[in-house]
């Protein structure tokens, strides 16, 4: 079953093409990543899909739903890491959690999840006094919290130290092998190759590439996703 289903979507921000004609598909259980360059498209892209914002033209269709229409019935079923978004710094880790549990109709255990990312220890720190990793965690435990069909985590790891982020791509690896649809927005080639089935390489507002890891290395002629993003993009030379 197709969980994620875009075509042609076209997104501006005054003069600037943000999205400039983006389709692709995802389907159920696929790890699906996003690469490219700052600028690119890709956080606007995954905000069309989660409803939070309207796309220009194009269509859009996530778990058989319109996101811009059906937002509130898709949260439900979604959880979502967005690259910006702040939590109020006097909210503490567990509050945040229970809190966020309380959104879904039918969540997980928060404590259990709490527990399973590591934020037992400082489940009594206020959001404002944690780490930037720890509240990259925080934030991503949030996303799973409510048990979704869909995850969306915009930029992953961005600011986790190296153990974290192992730790992260375990977890991912088990969200995985749960049949969870994830869609990973990241900078980081090792990554993709690791946990994605297959990436979209945007740049410039549009795919440019769109393959499993393996075909994108194969088609390039290099040895890894890195080397294959850099020739691929033409980026870096
Ligand atoms: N709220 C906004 N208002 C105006 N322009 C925006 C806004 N958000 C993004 N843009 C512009 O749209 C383009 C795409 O931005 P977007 O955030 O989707 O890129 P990205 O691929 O996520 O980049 P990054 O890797 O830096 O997170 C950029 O040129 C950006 O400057
Ligand atoms: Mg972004």
């Amino acid at each position: 079953m197709t969980v994620i289903e875009v075509e042609d979507l076209r997104k501006n921000y005054g003069n600037t093409r943000a999205v400039d004609g983006v389709s692709f598909t995802v389907a159920r259980g696929e790890t699906f990543g996003v690469l490219g360059h700052n600028g690119a498209g890709k956080t606007t892209t995954v905000e069309c899909l989660v409803g939070l914002r309207k796309p220009d033209s194009g269509t859009i269709r996530v778990l058989g739903e319109n996101p811009a229409r059906r937002r509130r019935a898709l949260a439900q079923r979604t959880g979502v890491q967005l690259q910006q978004g702040e939590l109020p710094d006097r909210l503490r880790v567990a509050e945040a959690m229970r809190l966020f549990a309380a959104f879904y109709d039918r969540p997980d255990d928060w404590r259990a999840v709490l527990e399973r990312w590591g934020l037992g220890p400082i489940a009594n720190k206020a959001f404002g006094d944690l780490s930037g990793g720890q509240q990259q965690r925080l934030k991503l435990a949030m996303a799973l919290v409510g048990g979704p069909e869909l995850v969306v985590l915009d930029e992953l790891t961005t600011g986790l130290d190296p153990v974290a982020r192992r730790e992260t791509w375990t977890l991912i690896g088990d969200l995985k092998a749960s049949g969870t649809t994830a869609v990973l927005v990241s900078h980081f080639m090792d990554e993709a190759e690791e946990l994605c089935d297959r990436v979209a390489v945007f740049g410039n507002g549009r795919i440019i590439a769109l393959g499993s890891p393996r075909e994108l290395i194969g088609r390039t002629g290099t040895g890894s996703l890195e080397e294959a993003y850099f020739a691929l993009s033409g980026e870096g030379r």
